[in-house]
């Protein structure tokens, strides 16, 4: 049976409140649809936390630039309504565009520092976007926990940091990346791939394993970490790198030569029309 599909805010407040009333702990995943195996780990991890699953399915206009793929966005509601209900959702938020941004809106959340480097610069307006619709989504469901996936590491950093800046009532668990087996991070984009630029994505993982790998031989240097995922990758002139950073996890601030303490490797690439981000935790 297909989970139950609340549409209006008032049908999302109405469940919300009856579960509220019956006492159970409501867990959130917020999704854009086009579902895979990494979005399905969330709904794992937010069941095994929770008695009551709700997912969101909303492709947010805000954090799109007009340049962007909005419109191209694989929209796949079906498939995603029958991936939910294998997992037994409880039930699934599904807004329209009217209901999220009424006539008049004009509200943003607006991050600094972390949100202004890395994806911020590449993307100015796009954190924005992320910030204002996951605010908007915590408010409208009111869940005890919520769940991200680290494939978009600094996304979900900036998401746990409103939730302290903001003091809002709500757990955030950032969960680990889903791969392919040859290592490609599970991503609704990577459907725009075209048979041959497949193969060569993977090399985003070799190059970012390369870096992990010197790491646990006791290598601590930026410059040398980086060189290593750097080579693996541009050996294949199609991927063209647009960051890749070491940066502090906690606050995603650079280090000034040596890492001196727990690290991550960012990165964003162009393959052919496809834009790929990906990450790994130096550990
Ligand atoms: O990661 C995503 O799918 C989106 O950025 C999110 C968090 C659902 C906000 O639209």
């Amino acid at each position: 049976m297909l989970p139950s599909t609340l549409i209006s805010i008032a049908d999302l407040k109405a469940r919300r409140d009856t579960w509220a009333a019956e006492g159970h702990r409501l867990a959130f995943v917020p999704t854009m649809g086009a579902l895979h195996e990494g979005h399905l780990s969330l709904v794992r991890a937010a069941k095994s936390a929770a008695d009551r699953v709700i997912v969101s399915i909303f492709v947010n206009p805000t954090q799109f630039a007009p340049s962007e793929d909005l419109s191209k966005y694989p929209r796949t509601i079906s498939a995603d309504l029958e991936l939910l209900a294998s997992e037994a959702v409880d039930a699934v938020f599904l807004p329209n565009d009217t209901t999220m941004y009424p006539e008049g809106f004009q509200t943003f959340v607006h991050g600094k520092g972390m949100a202004l480097q890395l994806e911020g610069i590449s993307r100015p307006h796009h954190f924005e976007g992320v910030l204002t619709v996951v605010l908007k989504l915590f408010n409208l469901v009111q869940p005890d926990i919520v769940f991200f996936g680290k494939k978009d590491y600094q996304q979900w950093r900036l998401i746990s940091q409103m939730v302290t800046d903001l003091n809002l009532p709500v757990k955030v668990i950032g969960c680990e990346t889903v791969r392919e087996s040859d290592g490609l991070a599970m991503s609704s984009r990577n459907r725009y791939l075209s048979g041959s630029e497949r193969p060569i994505a993977a090399a985003i993982f070799q190059g970012l394993d390369a870096a992990r790998q010197l790491y646990r031989q006791g290598e601590r240097s930026t410059s040398k970490l980086l060189a290593a995922c750097h080579s693996q990758i541009t050996a294949h002139p199609e991927l063209l790198l647009e960051y890749i950073e070491i940066r502090r996890r906690r606050d995603l601030n650079a280090f000034e030569t040596d890492l001196t303490e727990e690290a991550v490797l960012l990165l964003a690439a162009k393959l052919g029309k496809t834009r790929l981000i990906d990450n790994i935790e130096l550990d």
